[in-house]
């Protein structure tokens, strides 16, 4: 079994993508600007959104964050967003989610610039990618096909079956995965599924994106599968300072011995999600 490090390979990225800025700076270009909106206090959020602006400094990009508190209404944040989307000094920017319930989270994606869209989570970006055209794949996915391909798995007529549907995973992912050229077949579950167990034993590549800690058990897996856990729910903990930790979607301890490759949680998906985060906005900055 071959344990897939997300955070070995997103500081290799990460490097990379340094490296790049470095030679737009020395060229006289200005280093591209990442820009987020975390409205209220919810402590996941706060945890990416600091992660993320970190991972901005440590590749030399510009970040500004634009906080506001959890009563804040849907015409601020869509104020912000239209201020945003014609501030020439913002190459990309994200809101993150989960927005607060009075706020209509899909009228605030819609508002984003697809340009600026470097969470590609913006209905015209993801019919770009459903189209198979240049586009801002959402962050998740393409942090798990960067992982697929760094590790040479193979997905050329493989079986890839997605435990979850949802917008910024589940779906794009299953487009990304039988694209030519990965050209996996993809098998996608959900909530209704039925004989779900089965079909997820005959994954030669399977991913649990659904949001249920330790719901991947052994007896649903091949032996020799690849697993991707994209699950990073907080459950309580003793030994942490923080009083939480991270459990993925997988039964880890059950599971991995059954693998060909598995990513752990944490290290394995997540850190991948910056990573492809920072690739976007590097992107929109060069398109601009
Ligand atoms: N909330 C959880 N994941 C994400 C993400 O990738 N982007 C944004 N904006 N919010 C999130």
């Amino acid at each position: 079994m071959t344990l897939i490090d997300g955070k070995q390979t997103s500081a290799e990225i990460k490097a990379e993508i340094a490296q790049e800025v470095k030679q737009m700076t020395s060229a006289g270009k200005r280093a591209p600007h990442l820009a987020a909106v975390l409205v209220g206090h919810d402590g996941g959020s706060e945890t990416y959104v600091a992660h993320k602006i970190k991972s901005c400094e440590e590749v030399g990009f510009k970040s500004s964050l634009i906080r506001f508190e959890d009563d804040a209404t849907e015409q601020q944040i869509l104020d912000t967003v239209a201020k945003l989307n014609n501030d020439p000094d913002v190459d990309g920017f994200i809101v993150q989610l989960p927005l607060p319930k009075h706020i209509d989270e899909q009228k605030i994606i819609e508002a984003i610039s697809p340009k600026k869209d470097v969470d590609g989570f913006h209905p015209v970006n993801l019919g770009r990618l459903v189209a198979g055209l240049d586009t801002f794949v959402s962050a998740t996915p393409s942090g798990i096909v960067d992982l697929i391909k760094r590790y040479k798995i193979e997905t050329s007529g493989k079986h890839c079956v997605i435990i979850g549907r949802s917008n910024i995973v589940g779906r794009p992912l299953s487009i990304l995965m039988s694209q030519k050229g990965i050209d996996a077949t993809v098998t996608v579950c959900h909530s209704r599924t039925e004989n779900l167990k089965e079909i997820a034993r005959t994954a030669d590549i399977l991913v649990a994106a659904l949001g249920r800690p330790g719901f991947v058990t052994a007896d649903m897996v091949k032996e020799g599968a690849a697993v991707i856990d994209v699950g990073t729910t907080r459950v309580p903990c003793a030994d942490t300072k923080s009083g939480f930790r991270l459990k993925g979607d997988v039964d880890f301890e059950t599971v991995s011995p059954k693998c060909s490759y598995i990513t752990p949680v944490p290290g394995g998906v997540g850190p991948m999600t910056i990573c492809s985060l920072l690739k976007n906005t590097l992107k929109a900055a060069k398109q601009r």
